[in-house]
């Protein structure tokens, strides 16, 4: 049973070894995938491409590989084959299959090792989160801190070395603005009790005091310039105002309980820009333009003639410069075999340049060019429609949504205190309802943004999210404080050995939920290759309608030895891979709500 625990890789390792023996080439490859739940499990698609390169027939491919799979006496005793459409191989597992997994597997450290081969030895830097200083925190930070994290926890669990690295925007033109008015108008209370409202209200007062007044304007300029030639009471001053920018992102932070490993920000590169003027100049990459140097990509239809500038016709650096010098401090001192950065979609242009870019550079510089991947989202919209604002219209900040929702929560887990003392049931302590609301309220956030294909916009909107019904946290949750609370009603010698006193799985619903508990690995996968959470969302969610149907249709606690024993240990997976599954997203469950 060991090696068949990850379904999708064993039988990828059959219908590799029949393509083998049909006589097909190394250009094969399974291609395997979650099938259609019509017609199966496990599909292998990987005929159809394959035909098409060697311009043959599809299903003929596809039934070679079958007659030979038909071989494999293993394959026979767990799984169903057929053939659909343009040369699809379907598996269908077998009910007597579907046994014997779940009573080979163990819990979430098992579902852990399996997947572990997945990120095996990559060192993943993950560049998520990275706002810049000086402002604070609002909505529309929200959805890269959030994927970003959850991306973090997805590849750890496939066995990868995850480095969590807050790029964030610390050397910027702002400074001289703020600076200007630190000097003048700081309130020292204000900085300590909120950093970043303070430095942010400096911030805009400075902008304001310069467009009105000359003599500020020169001021701030020659504030910024002393920063930018290092000179130290500035260095001391922009260590200061650093110190209290970080203080502030981390409180909103902890709010979500996240944390980085490193804060490595624009100015960490500075030092490090003429290497890259430098290299970039005598490899030939780069090239002068009105004073400029810029990088031009002949092949690409549109950077060919949109330069990609890393020094401004007065020599200063920018975005661009410390991105390649961060690229390669990436690379060399992380030895990052992987890099990902997680920004809005709007960025695109600039990644895309700057993996180019780097790319070219690396090579014609002999090192070792590591994968690269922009992970974009797109915008989070009021439910008018537009981006979403305050009343002010200005963006929502994040401490102000957190603490909204757990409002919410609150309340919403007041009413159905009511509720059970109405009915007679135990209610929840003051104390419960309180944890519960900060757990219910930050995890329908998170899963909110999780639960939405990241590249797309998606309409904010209290009462969908923090509902008990349909694909959000508090219906997950739910799910999973009922199965805990069946346990809890029972006594523990019952739940030993269930495995073994268990009987055949029969009913049509205590199959489909067999078959969607085995399903997680394969959509692990799929989340980790595309590094979209949805799709594991997705999973959860019908797993927990799966569960539904289970629960609904077939009463758990009977007489019969064998099918209550088989019903509990169905209990048990579903709750071991839905506890697995919204970890990975940053939620844990409940024992009550
Ligand atoms: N500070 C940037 C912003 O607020 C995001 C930085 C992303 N990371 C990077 N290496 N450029 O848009």
């Amino acid at each position: 049973m060991q090696d068949w625990f990850d379904v999708a890789k064993k039988i990828e390792s059959l219908v590799l070894e029949a393509a083998k023996a049909a006589g097909l080439d190394d250009s094969f490859s399974p291609e395997i995938r979650p099938a259609d739940p019509r017609f199966g499990d496990v599909q292998a698609n990987g005929a159809l491409p394959y035909a098409k390169r060697q311009k043959s027939n599809p299903r003929q491919i596809a039934q070679t590989i079958v007659d030979q799979l038909a071989d494999a006496p293993e394959l026979a005793a767990n799984a169903e084959i057929s053939i659909a459409g343009p040369g699809f191989i379907n598996f269908k597992l077998t009910p007597g299959f579907l046994q014997n997994w779940l009573v080979a597997f163990s819990g979430s450290e098992q579902l852990k090792q399996a997947s572990a081969h997945l990120q095996e030895k990559e060192t993943v830097v993950v560049d998520f989160s990275s706002p810049n200083t000086a402002k604070q925190m609002h909505i529309g930070h929200l959805r890269s801190l959030i994927i970003g994290e959850s991306i973090c926890k997805l590849l750890e669990f496939c066995g990868a070395t995850v480095i969590r690295d807050n790029h964030i925007g610390d050397w910027g033109t702002a400074y001289g603005r703020l600076f200007y008015a630190y000097k003048r108008f700081l309130d020292e209370e204000n900085l300590k009790a909120n950093p970043l409202g303070e430095l942010e209200r400096l911030y805009k007062l400075g902008s304001q005091l310069a467009s009105e007044d000359e003599s500020v304007l020169k001021e701030s300029r020659e504030e910024l310039v002393r920063l930018q030639r290092e000179d130290p009471e500035s260095m001391a001053l922009w260590e200061q105002v650093n110190r209290h920018s970080i203080d502030g992102i981390k409180r909103v932070y902890e709010l979500f309980d996240i944390r980085f490993d490193h804060y490595l920000g624009e100015s960490f590169y500075r030092n490090m820009v003429g290497q890259v003027y430098e290299e970039l100049e005598q490899c030939g990459l780069g090239e002068e333009s009105e004073g400029a140097w810029v990088v031009f990509h002949p092949e690409h239809k549109r950077f060919a003639t949109q330069p990609f500038m890393y020094r401004k016709s007065d020599g200063a650096s920018n975005y661009a410069t410390t991105d390649l010098a961060t690229m390669l401090y990436r690379a060399e001192h992380f030895k990052a075999s992987s890099i990902i950065i997680e920004t809005d979609f709007r960025q695109k242009d600039h990644f895309e340049q700057l993996e180019l870019t780097s790319r070219k550079w690396f090579e014609k510089t002999g090192r070792t060019f590591p994968k690269f991947t922009h992970v974009f989202h797109g915008t989070i919209m009021g439910e008018n429609g537009k981006a979403m604002a305050s009343r002010s219209g200005e963006p929502v900040l994040l401490k102000d949504l957190i603490e909204e929702a757990i409002e919410r929560a609150a309340k919403l887990m007041r009413e159905k205190n009511a509720e059970k003392i109405e009915k007679g049931q135990t209610p929840l302590s003051e104390e419960e309802i309180v944890a519960c609301a900060k757990t219910i309220g930050t995890s329908s956030i998170r899963y909110a943004e999780l639960s939405q294909n990241r590249t797309s916009d998606y309409v904010f909107a209290w009462d969908k999210l923090l509902s008990f019904e349909g694909n959000t946290a508090p219906y997950l949750l739910y799910a999973a404080t009922r199965i805990k609370s069946i346990f809890r009603n029972i006594d523990a010698d019952q739940l030993q050995d269930l495995s073994a006193r268990a009987s055949e799985l029969e009913t049509p619903e205590e199959l489909a939920l067999a078959r969607k508990i085995l399903g997680f690995v394969g959509v692990l996968q799929q989340t980790v290759e595309a590094l979209r959470p949805h799709l594991l969302c997705t999973y959860l969610f019908e797993l927990a309608g799966a569960y539904s149907s289970f629960y609904n249709a077939n009463k758990v606690i009977v007489e019969d030895e064998g099918i209550k024993c088989r019903r509990l240990m169905l209990c048990q997976r579903t709750l071991d891979v839905l506890e697995t599954g919204l970890g990975l997203l940053g939620i844990p469950t409940l024992e009550r709500m």
